[in-house]
């Protein structure tokens, strides 16, 4: 386990919208670097960045057509491994995106694959026995390959599966995980992992990272025997490097795959979703609900059904308990697929949220612009974006031209800036000491600050009743303690932790507290307290 992800607090870039400093409308390589200082003063320390590779940008990027040579959009090669560098330099770890289930239709290895004749890439793809016959249980494309033979996709039309075999092959075109073509496939990953390590990336942040194996089973036994042979080989050539996994299943991933890092994803009714998002409880629409946990209106009574901290516990605790020692869960502000937290939570509300998923164990990530309350923008698809285009909008730096994101004329721009005469910028945020921002950097000042706050510390919950508030809990590691307690409601709420605190050490809104055996806290409307 790389000992620097016990501390470590992530910056989720997307490259298309974070800084242009060449003025053609797209962020670049350049402009993250120009914005390192920043990112380290808000107490980040390690970025992911979305795929940066060439691609026809079907999908963002995650239509890679070259794993081994970036975008021109965004610099080059060489621009990249300066980032590496002038990061390292600020202790600032880079995470790329690895894209090892699908490629674009357009990438070398599948041109030949579509071929007729038996070439080296004949087997890179899944493909069946006959031009109009499909893969059951999967989508596939027939009729665009001079190869008389339909292949399998793995997200959109333009990513077609790579073939790491099926778990149990049944007709003759499927190839088992130990044949030499599933062989192959995974031999090209690590290849291209091997290729950016030996660079100065320092891991990956693994796209769909279980979908490797096809028709695997209920344990994804075949995907996590190839992630463990991966993990195997960082372990031994790359101790230091870190891998992240898109699978939402920490048993799995970290239990049983190797992984270091898993996501909590937003997936309805998960803890992740009921705790920080809920938004579309009410039939889907999109509307926001007031189940929320740090929405002020779920605890009122008119709500539908109460807000309650047990449904999130509910689920995270079994699975933090199911993967300690073997890896982290990683709590995310929002990501580049997800609504912005902004979009169902108010600042004051956001305050009281960063301060619980920032105290909670493993590695958490902030999406660029979270800390600032970028808004969710309601924006035609983008790149394959849809409804996920919102929040892919140009960082908003300040008061210049594009708010700060680029000198380009606003028709050239990747996507528009938030137009509101209100529209958080990291300039006000900054200037003003009680913004969402200050806050984040104050409470992730505190976790690097104490062992208990950051990954590896223990999790204890003092106060946690059913559609109650206060929620409370405990962080320790090494004989430290300390409390993190949370009134998102509009209500003043009282409560009992059973031990002492001496000293606060943050607090959003109104606080005030006991001293004594058994502390007393008296928690204002939408407050949060941090306390030794
Ligand atoms: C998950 C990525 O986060 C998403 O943006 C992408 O569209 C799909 N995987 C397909 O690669």
């Amino acid at each position: 386990m790389p000992a620097w992800l016990k501390d470590a607090v992530f910056y989720e870039i997307y490259p298309q919208s974070f800084r242009d400093t060449n003025g053609d409308g797209i962020g670049d390589f350049p402009g993250i670097i120009e914005k390192l200082g920043y990112i380290r003063e808000l107490g980040c320390n390690a970025l992911w960045i979305n795929p940066c590779y060439d691609s026809p940008f079907k999908d963002a990027g995650y239509d890679v057509r070259d794993y081994k040579k970036v975008a021109a959009r965004y610099g080059t090669n060489e621009d990249l491994v300066r980032l590496f560098k002038e990061a390292h330099a600020m202790g600032i770890r880079v995470l790329l995106d690895l894209v090892p289930g699908h490629t674009s239709e357009e990438h070398p290895w599948f041109r030949e694959s579509q071929k007729s004749d038996d070439n080296e890439y004949a087997g890179r793809y899944i493909w069946t026995d006959g031009w109009l016959a499909g893969t059951p249980g999967h989508p596939y494309i027939a009729g665009e390959s001079i190869r008389p033979a339909c292949y399998m996709l793995n997200f959109f039309k333009c990513q077609p599966a790579l073939n790491y075999g099926f778990l149990h092959p049944v007709y003759g075109w499927q190839s088992s995980t130990d044949s030499p073509e599933a062989q192959a496939t995974v031999e090209a990953m690590k290849d291209v992992m091997r290729f950016w390590l030996d660079q100065g990336c320092d891991g990956f942040r693994v796209d769909m990272a279980d979908s490797l194996v096809k028709d695997d089973d209920e344990r994804k036994s075949g995907t996590c025997a190839i992630w463990r042979g991966i993990r195997a080989m960082l372990d031994r050539d790359y101790p230091e490097a870190a891998l992240i996994s898109e699978w939402s299943n920490p048993e799995l991933s970290l239990g049983s795959a190797g992984f270091h890092m898993d996501f909590y994803l937003d997936h309805r009714g998960n803890g992740y979703n009921l705790l920080f998002r809920d938004y579309e409880n009410h039939g889907g629409d999109g509307t926001a609900s007031d189940h929320s946990f740090f929405r002020e209106k779920g605890h009122t009574t008119d709500a539908n059904g109460k807000a309650d901290i047990r449904r999130f516990l509910d689920d995270y605790l079994p699975k933090l308990a199911a993967t300690k020692d073997r890896g982290y869960i990683s709590f995310i502000s929002c990501n580049h697929d997800t609504r912005r937290p902004r979009w169902s939570l108010d600042e004051r509300e956001l305050k009281v949220a960063y301060t619980c998923l920032y105290t909670l164990p493993g590695v958490p990530f902030v999406y660029y612009g979270d800390e600032i309350g970028m808004r969710y923008q309601p924006l035609p698809t983008h790149e394959g974006g849809y409804d996920r285009t919102g929040s892919r909008t140009p960082m908003q730096w300040g008061s210049g031209k594009n708010l700060g994101f680029s000198d380009a004329d606003a028709g050239l721009l990747y996507l528009p800036v938030d137009p509101s005469p209100d529209a958080p910028t990291a300039e006000k945020a900054m200037a003003d000491a009680d913004s969402l921002y200050h806050t984040l950097k104050r409470v992730l000042a505190l976790r690097h600050a104490h062992k208990a706050l950051q990954a590896d510390g223990e999790f204890r919950v003092l106060v946690a009743e059913k559609e109650q508030l206060p929620f409370v809990y405990a962080r320790e590691e090494g004989g430290e303690r300390i409390v993190v307690a949370l009134n998102p409601s509009a209500d003043r709420v009282q409560g009992e932790i059973g031990e002492a605190v001496t000293n606060q050490l943050f607090a959003v809104g109104d606080v005030s507290w006991t001293a004594g055996d058994n502390t007393t806290l008296d928690l204002g409307p939408q407050s949060a307290a941090i306390l030794i």
